[in-house]
Order: structure tokens, then C-alpha cells, then sequence
């Protein structure tokens, strides 16, 4: 069997209305996208997964779709989403984009169908129930964004669920009508081209909320076993074509036994993105017993995908900054991303080193507090390309972050001193790397408790990777940690000098990761 294009990825994040805005409204769009397309294969990725851009009343910044087959003419229209296929195809670069099926928005004409009238044909295209006797809901589910996860709908005098905000009505996937129009959205944008999907809350599509007989009530942060049955259906349209196309679901389970459930059975999701990782602290011990434990439940052909950033969690520079190394273990998390066996996952902004932006109280647009690390990609410096730096013309729809001067792509590009520079660099490495290339294996090393250590290895080539994940600075024995003399490949310290000469004790800065090549 070949190995999958998306096993040997470096996946890359775009926020649309944040990464480029090509019509001057101040918020980012497709032919902006289409334009920055090259930075993206300059880096050296390998795909992007694009967060939506179907017909929106941004509720929730397009995760409330108002048609699953379009796109909202803020952010450009079908023959724009086309261009931007073809022109990423040929610049190498594939194409993930969101897909939506817990939930649609309210404006969505099937809600507003179902809605107008119990006897409605898409009706039970939604979770609609009785409420409780005094004016109460029929259980006490909360919503993600808070507040109760139901809402009474006068017209009609019954509540629907959503596990979000009210404009966010929960889809019924065991209508079988609704489960066919859901999978042909898929089938819509397979012909376009798309390369896959990145499957939006995947854990609690199929969230019913009535119990089995016996059990008087369930929690609503679960997953529920008819999710899995619809994802092994989508699994099915994806095998309709050829070329490998792929589906990675956000499956937000804090648990990894059931997190690896949804990618060990083979006929579900190819790749599901880790919340246990991307919330782990920033501690060695923490990471390893994270990566040991999934690598255990979730063992070949399975496949891991990594992330540590994107759209709903504050920066890495900024969330662990605790003691002001944010963005050194930026840096250095850069490397555990890219140096673990698995697809990493980046969002925009990560090769800069972004820190969140400050969002003053009355600039404030998301339900949910996202703001900051939604903030526009500064791609010029402020005072070359003025206060929308290179992102807008107009007047940016988030502010930029603070020191846009320093961290925007033009003042980083050609500093090879750079977060840009050290991704570049590591991308490559991976690239022409089999031990870091999805024939690599992978070995946890036991060590300094504070230091993350593994080994790849593959065609005869074996690479240590350590990271320093303490305030001290340490000396490892590479023999010690089961490798030999090896020499130093890459550094994420930019005062770090890479001498060829072999080494045998690989001394580590607080927060440096290195890469040693065993001779
Ligand atoms: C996912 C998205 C998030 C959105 C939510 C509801 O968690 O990543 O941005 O708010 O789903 O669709």
C-alpha cells in the first residue's frame, strides 16, 4: 500500500477573514487567499485547510452555515473558491476545507422550514422536543458558549437543541432526508477538487438527547455512538473518489480512549485533531505521557495528527508566557510539531510566532472570547504599508498585533534568525528527512525528567530530537539517552552557533530544542 499524501503533510490553517484582504472591507477573503498562496508553498506546507467560507450570518464567523454549497459574498464567490483550487494545485498545495454538520445556522432556509410548522417536511431535520412542565427545557444540557442548550421557539411552542448559540440549531442526522442532503454537500465539493475535509465538533454529531431506556439522562460532553455512524457514511462518499481525499475531525474529547475510537476501526476519520496535546502545559512529562498514551491506543495504521494552535486557543507564545519564554517555547514547540511521527497541523500566523493581539473591551465581536488569536496576519511592516500592515487597506476587522513591525512577514523574511526562518528550515528538514517522513519510527526516550527526548529513525537514518522544557539549562548524555555522537542540525535558540563538529553531550539553553543526527 502507498502511503497517503496527507500522512507525509505539513498542514497549514487559513483563517479566511484574517489572512488576507484583497477587496479593502477590512476583512480577509478568497482572492486574498489566492494571492498569499505562495507564502504558504514558500514555507514549505503541504496543504491548507481552509475555516468557512459558505453564506454566513456570522453568528459564530461562518461555523453558522446558511448554505452548505456556497460562498458568502464577503468572502468572494464560487468562481473565486475555483481559482483558488487550481491556483493551489499548481503551486502543489492541496485543499481541506470546513465542513459543518452538527449544526447550521438558524438563517438556514431548512431551519427556517422546519421552524414554520410542526407538520413541516424538514421538521425533524432538527432536535425539537417538549419542554419540561413550568416553562422549563427538556433537560439541563448547557451550551458550549454558555447558557442553556435549548431554545423555545413560540411559534410553534416546542425548544431545539444547539450545542452552541442559539443561531446555531443542531442538525437531526437520524433523519435520513437530512443525512442525504448533509453527504451531498460533501459530493458537491468533492467535484470541485477538494482534497478533504476538516469535520467541525465531529464528537457530538449524532447528539441525541434521549437517554436508552433505564438511564434517566446523559451528559452533553460525550460522544455519541451514532457519530460514529455518520462519519463512517462520510468516510463512504470520500471513498466514492479517487486521490486520497481525506477527512480530519476536531473531535473535542478530553479522553484519549475514545478520542483514539474514532481513528483505529479504519472506516471512520483518517485523522483526528488532539485537544489532550493542545492543552497539555509545558511540561516534558505532561507531553510525553500525552504522545505515549495515544501512540498505545491509537497504534499503526492508525495515524496522529498534531496541533498546537488555531482559531479557538490563545497563541503559544502567548499562553505560555507565563514567566515571559512564550516565545522561545513557541519556538521550540515548533520542532516537538513538526519532529513527532503524524501530521502536524499549524494555523497562520505560527511560523511568525504571533502572540495574541489585544483586543480593548469595545473591539470585542466573538461569543466566545477568540478574539485575540483570530488577529489579522501582519504582512508588512506598519510603517512601510500603514496601519492595516499589508493585511487591509481599510480598517482591519480585529486589531494587529502589537509589534507588527518586527514580527510581519517582511521583516522576518531573509532573518534567518526568524520564527520564519526556523520553519522554513525545519519544514525542509522534514521534507527530505525519511526518518521525520511518515516511514519514520518513533521512540520516547527516558531521560532528564525535564527534557522531551525522541528518536526517529528510518532507511538507516536516525535523528535525536530534545527539547529543554525547564527554566534551567541542561546537559544531556546522548549516549546516555540510547543514541551515540551525533552532530547538530538545528537549534530553535537563535543565538545558537550549529558547529559540524560530532558531539557527545547535546547542552540544551531553558526552552531550546535541538535536532542531533547520530553518526
Ligand atoms: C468548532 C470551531 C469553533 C466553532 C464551533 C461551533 O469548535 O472550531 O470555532 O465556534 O465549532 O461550530
Amino acid at each position: 500500500m502507498t502511503t497517503p499524501w496527507w500522512q507525509g503533510a505539513v498542514v497549514y490553517q487559513v483563517y479566511p477573514r484574517s489572512f488576507d484582504d484583497a477587496d479593502g472591507d477590512g476583512v480577509g477573503d478568497l482572492a486574498g487567499v489566492v494571492r498569499r498562496l505562495g507564502h504558504v508553498a514558500r514555507l514549505g506546507a503541504d496543504a491548507v485547510w481552509l475555516s468557512p467560507f459558505y453564506p454566513s450570518p456570522m453568528v459564530d464567523f461562518g461555523y453558522d452555515v446558511a448554505d452548505y454549497t456556497d460562498v458568502d459574498p464577503l468572502f468572494g464567490d464560487l468562481a473565486t473558491f475555483d481559482r483558488l483550487l487550481t491556483e493551489a494545485h499548481a503551486l502543489g498545495v492541496r485543499v481541506i476545507i470546513d465542513w459543518v454538520p452538527n449544526h447550521s445556522s438558524d438563517r438556514h432556509p431548512w431551519f427556517t422550514a422546519a421552524r414554520s410548522s410542526r407538520d413541516d417536511p424538514r421538521r425533524d431535520w432538527y432536535v425539537w422536543r417538549d419542554g419540561r412542565p413550568g416553562g422549563r427545557p427538556p433537560n439541563d444540557w448547557e451550551s458550549t458558549f454558555g447558557g442553556p442548550a435549548w431554545t423555545y421557539d413560540p411559534l410553534t411552542a416546542q425548544w431545539y437543541l444547539h450545542g452552541f448559540a442559539p443561531e446555531q440549531p443542531n442538525l437531526d442526522w437520524s433523519n435520513p432526508e437530512l443525512a442525504e442532503a448533509m453527504l451531498a454537500t460533501l459530493r458537491f465539493w468533492l467535484d470541485r477538487g477538494v482534497d478533504g475535509f476538516r469535520i467541525d465538533v465531529a464528537h457530538e454529531v449524532g447528539n441525541v438527547p434521549d437517554p436508552p431506556p433505564g438511564v434517566a439522562s446523559w451528559p452533553r460532553e460525550q460522544d455519541w455512538p451514532g457519530g460514529h455512524a455518520v462519519l463512517r457514511r462520510v468516510r463512504g462518499v470520500l471513498e466514492e473518489y479517487d486521490g486520497d481525499r481525506v477527512a480530519v475531525g476536531e473531535v473535542y474529547v478530553l479522553d484519549q480512549r475514545r478520542l483514539a475510537s474514532y481513528v483505529t476501526t479504519g472506516d471512520e476519520l483518517h485523522m483526528a485533531h488532539n485537544f489532550v496535546f493542545l492543552r497539555c502545559a509545558w511540561d516534558a512529562t505532561a507531553f510525553r505521557d500525552v504522545i505515549a498514551e495515544f501512540t498505545r491506543l491509537a497504534p499503526a495504521p492508525a495515524w496522529p495528527a498534531w496541533c498546537l494552535e488555531n482559531h479557538d486557543h490563545p497563541r503559544l507564545a502567548t499562553r505560555y508566557d507565563d514567566d515571559g519564554r512564550g516565545p522561545a517555547r513557541a519556538r521550540a514547540a515548533a520542532l516537538l510539531l513538526l519532529g513527532l511521527r503524524g501530521t502536524p497541523f499549524m494555523f497562520q500566523g505560527q511560523e511568525l510566532g504571533l502572540p495574541d493581539a489585544v483586543v480593548p473591551p469595545g473591539a470585542v465581536v466573538d461569543v466566545d472570547g477568540r478574539d485575540p488569536e483570530r488577529a489579522p496576519i501582519p504582512w508588512e511592516r506598519p510603517s512601510v504599508a500603514g496601519p492595516g500592515a499589508g493585511f487591509t487597506t481599510g480598517v482591519p476587522w480585529l486589531p494587529i498585533v502589537d509589534d507588527a513591525e518586527h514580527l510581519a512577514v517582511a521583516a522576518q523574511r531573509g532573518d534567518e534568525r526568524s520564527d520564519l526562518a526556523l520553519w522554513r528550515r525545519l519544514i525542509a528538514l522534514r521534507r527530505e528527512s525519511p526518518a521525520l517522513g511518515p516511514a519514520g519510527a518513533q521512540t520516547l526516550l527516558e531521560g532528564e525528567d525535564d527534557v522531551l527526548a525522541w528518536l526517529r529513525e528510518a532507511d538507516g537514518e536516525r535523528l535525536l530530537l530534545a527539547i529543554n522544557m525547564s527554566a534551567e539549562a541542561v546537559r544531556c548524555d546522548l549516549t546516555a539517552l540510547g543514541g551515540g555522537p551525533g552532530r547538530l542540525v538545528v537549534s530553535t535558540d537563535p543565538d545558537r552557533v550549529v558547529a559540524t563538529d560530532d558531539i557527545d553531550v547535546l547542552g540544551l539553553a531553558p526552552d531550546e530544542g535541538a535536532i542531533v543526527r547520530l553518526t
